[in-house]
């Protein structure tokens, strides 16, 4: 068939995670997996990372759905429950929920709990997200503490906003606000998403939350993941349809947008933004035909691209396409297309197949 398939390296997940657990050697583990593991299938993800210490997810649905198919480790819903049914799936399922909000609290407060939960404070220090100003954070982590169906000790958290860029004052800032807090009301500390792990070991503390590193994808501007030597996890792939034998001055694709410049062959690859491949990334794009690069020319169409096949005169209908992963790095098509790697991987859809494999 020639149609659009994701393979999912199981093996260079777990990889991805000894990387993380390299660079964090103290901190325990929440491998975040929520929206369906960055778009690569929650299931399959969590069994792949077995050895992390916890999952993080970030709706208590998602969490709930983790349970029900038979996953025994600790869960954080890291936004989370909304209303009284989610409070008690929280229970019932024993997921821990991070408290962001007055309502949160107060409905906690309220409800007596078959089991008692274990709980998360967020602190908001810079994001303006979610979380409990550092000002309020106090009484809140008492409230917490005096609740009936919290299971103590309560844990503290915060996200940081641009730990991303290893220039910006702001990560210093908001620890700043943050140290305070964990001097004052103790426990156990979780401040580090994947950027923060690699660029910022002042954050680590007793647990690290890596997301798109597991990937396999840098979280830093400009980075990439081999940098690091994470290994990409999703490959998506297709095939070529047609090869034109295009003359000079041919229009290639909706608007007409690029132009032969002499005559030349032109692919056409079965994949298109039905199945998340983006439709801003502009010609020159990179795509590895038969394992070499091709640059993307013409507009990304509903189901199909086209590419300029000048260095690759010898390819034929069937011939395989790679758009992203082994070999070409998402982080470079997110750049071209002007999105994060995060994105790309979300956005793959339905349509396209998925399966996976060991390799590492
Ligand atoms: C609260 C929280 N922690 C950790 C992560 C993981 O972030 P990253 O994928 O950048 O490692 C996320 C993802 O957005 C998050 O929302």
């Amino acid at each position: 068939m020639l149609t659009p398939a994701a393979l999912i390296d199981l093996a260079a997940a777990r990889h991805n995670l000894n990387c993380a657990k390299a660079a964090a050697p103290a901190s325990k583990v929440i491998a975040v997996i929520k929206a369906n593991a960055y778009g690569h299938g929650m299931l399959r993800i969590a069994r792949a990372l077995e050895a992390a210490d916890a999952f993080g997810l970030a709706r208590m649905e998602e969490a709930v759905r983790l349970r029900q198919a038979g996953v025994e480790k600790q869960l954080v819903a890291l936004e989370g429950f909304f209303g009284r049914d989610e409070l008690e799936a929280a229970s019932h399922y024993q997921i821990e929920p991070v408290i962001s909000n007055r309502e949160q609290l107060s409905l906690l407060e309220k409800r007596r709990l078959p089991q008692q939960i274990a709980c998360w404070l967020k602190v908001d220090t810079g994001m303006h997200r979610l979380g409990f100003a550092p000002a309020e954070a106090a009484a809140a982590h008492a409230r917490l503490a005096s609740c009936a169906s919290v299971r103590p000790p309560i844990r503290l958290m915060t996200h940081l906003a641009s730990a991303d860029d290893l220039q910006d004052s702001a990560t210093a800032n908001q620890l700043q606000l943050f140290l305070p807090l964990i001097s004052q009301l103790g426990g156990e500390i979780s401040i580090a998403n994947s950027a923060a792990l690699l660029g910022w070991p002042q954050t680590h503390y007793d647990w690290v939350r890596p997301g798109i590193m597991l990937y396999g994808a840098s979280p830093l501007l400009g980075g990439s993941g081999e940098r690091h030597e994470l290994k990409p996890v999703m490959t998506l792939s297709s095939r070529l349809i047609a090869v034109n034998q295009c003359r000079r001055g041919d229009r290639i694709g909706y608007g007409g947008s690029w132009c032969c410049p002499e005559e030349m062959p032109v692919g056409v690859v079965a994949i298109g933004y039905a199945d998340g491949y983006p439709r801003h990334a502009p010609a020159g794009t990179p795509l590895l035909v038969n394992g070499s690069r091709v640059p993307l020319v013409g507009r990304v169409s509903m189901d199909m691209v086209t590419v300029d096949l000048r260095g690759q005169p010898q390819a034929r209908v069937g011939d395989p396409v790679v758009l992203w992963g082994r070999g070409l790095p998402a982080e470079e098509i997110a750049e071209a297309a002007g999105t994060i790697s995060y994105e790309l991987f979300c956005g793959v859809t339905q349509r396209v197949k998925f399966s996976e494999e060991e390799l590492g």
